[in-house]
């Protein structure tokens, strides 16, 4: 065997691992933070106007009556997300653009909308992937008591019945909730989100009726959307770290795992509620009265495709080890706990990673470690990562350009997390980065931008961060670009 001499060997790279066929590659948005148009064409205010509106509620008074204005720029956002080579746009519907009391009949004007937007992807070639709900409940909803009440979810089963009669002959790939816990835990929890209550029984209650919805949606679409449409719900797993390997912090991760991401992946996936959830927040709800008899088989109803939603990982531990501790677990400081029955655990901030303007730590591993923890939990059911992505404090240089490495290596690192899961085993089928462009980034206003599009808000005008051309290359390759000197 002829040994090759180094200095004669050819010195390309080495071809670079490509994404498996078919790979999805997307990008998010969700109505409220960046349609605008809030008060046109019958829309009536959802509970984020009326939270937006509430002095000291959101940074700057922000609200999201303009936000991106996407309800009349669609047009070009679309012609945007094809020179970028999107494959895939998940936009989320406002409930009460369509149905504007909550109740009874759809409004045509504001179902229009959403017609006009998937015509307008689907002529792109662009696969449109609907979201139900991503936070905003019909005001009047609210009113007759929200989330906390079971009645919420027949409302939500006869709007999805609404949606899936007016776009299911043109999307295939339809979500019911986006995050449900961020709904239930922050909205009725730490109240650092709409409707901004803060009532730890309510907010588990809200749980329970945010699952019903969805596995009464789930059936309300599988009857009516055509055999080969996907159905789906997105979770924000907490990717759940121990400080020590004390036992006492393990039971802190066990206790965030089970509040925060169990009490939605028991019903869904294994049609039952953990019991060590149901011992922690006894004291809080009754369960035997809460989930009725039937329930739990119309929650886990078959879903196909889980989306995961990204950022950063939670490390945990007992108050003793409190050291560095925080209340603030990143989802936002307030004085009561989004995490009922466990508000005693406490939140670290991990030390020697680089953080993102929301201060949340950079840790590629977390989400390689959600993908495979998630894939080994739940093997029948495809992933999607359908939100993942970072703020840095964006601006535009004196030559018109917005220069974001941080959010390249950010998203270079995370790719590569998803990439070394699928090769470990994962069955992951897409990756939508969050956020198509910058947008009302809710209790934090305008102050955080998350877009590979930089937003001028002043004029409107896009302009493509350099993320969002690295990412286009991404795309075009279906594989990561090498990195360092070439
Ligand atoms: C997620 C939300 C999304 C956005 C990102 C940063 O929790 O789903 O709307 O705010 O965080």
């Amino acid at each position: 065997m002829t040994a090759v001499r180094p200095d004669i060997a050819p010195k390309q790279a080495p071809e670079a691992t490509r994404f498996p066929t078919g790979f999805v590659w997307g990008a998010a948005t969700a109505a409220y933070q960046v349609e605008g148009a809030a008060a046109e064409d019958g829309r009536t205010p959802s509970i984020w106007d009326t939270f937006s509106r509430t002095p000291g509620k959101v940074r700057n008074g922000d609200t999201g009556d303009i936000a991106a204005d996407h309800y009349h720029l669609y047009r070009d956002d679309v012609a945007l997300m094809k020179r970028l080579g999107l494959k895939a746009y998940r936009f989320s519907i406002s409930w009460s653009r369509v149905q504007p009391t909550g109740r009874g009949p759809a409004v045509e004007r504001g179902l229009d909308f959403y017609r006009k937007l998937v015509d307008e992807l689907l002529e792109a070639g662009i696969t449109p992937v609907a979201t139900l709900y991503h936070w905003d409940l019909p005001q009047e909803l609210e009113d007759a008591g929200g989330w906390p009440q079971r009645v919420t979810s027949d409302r939500f089963a006869d709007y999805a019945a609404i949606m899936a009669g007016a776009l299911g002959d043109r999307v295939g790939t339809w979500t019911t909730f986006n995050e449900p816990w961020c709904s239930a835990f922050l909205g009725y929890g730490s109240g650092v989100h709409a409707p901004g209550r803060t009532e730890p029984a309510s907010a588990l209650r809200a749980a329970h009726h945010l699952n019903l919805a969805h596995g009464r949606a789930i059936e309300v679409l599988r009857g009516q959307l055509p055999a080969a449409a996907q159905t789906s719900v997105t979770l924000n797993l907490h990717q759940v770290r121990p400080l020590t390997a004390s036992a006492a912090d393990a039971d802190a991760a066990r206790r965030i795992d089970a509040v925060g991401n169990r009490i939605f992946t028991g019903p869904m996936l294994r049609g039952e509620y953990p019991e060590d959830l149901i011992a922690d927040t006894r004291h809080l709800v009754d369960w035997s009265t809460l989930v009725h008899d039937g329930d739990l088989a119309a929650i886990s109803g078959p879903i196909d495709v889980l989306g995961v939603n990204y950022y950063t990982p939670t490390l945990v531990s007992t108050p003793e080890k409190g050291a560095g501790s925080t209340r603030d677990d990143g989802h936002g400081a307030s004085d009561y706990s989004p995490w009922p029955g466990s508000e005693h655990v406490a939140f670290h901030l991990s030390e020697g990673k680089q953080r993102t303007a929301m201060n949340w730590a950079i840790d590629p591993d977390g989400l390689y470690n959600l993908l495979m923890d998630t894939s080994r939990d739940h093997p029948e059911v495809p992933l999607m990562v359908t939100e993942n992505g970072a703020a840095f404090d964006d601006y535009v240089s004196p030559e018109g350009r917005v220069e974001d490495p941080e959010r390249i290596a950010y998203l270079h690192g995370h790719l590569d997390a998803v990439q070394r899961a699928v090769a470990d085993g994962a069955d992951v089928r897409g990756y939508f980065l969050w956020s198509l462009m910058d947008n009302f980034e809710w209790a934090y206003g305008y102050s955080k931008r998350f877009g590979t599009v930089y937003v001028d808000y002043a004029s409107q005008r896009r302009i493509p961060k350099a993320s969002a051309h690295w990412y286009a290359d991404v795309i075009r390759r279906h594989a990561l670009p090498p990195t360092g000197p070439s």
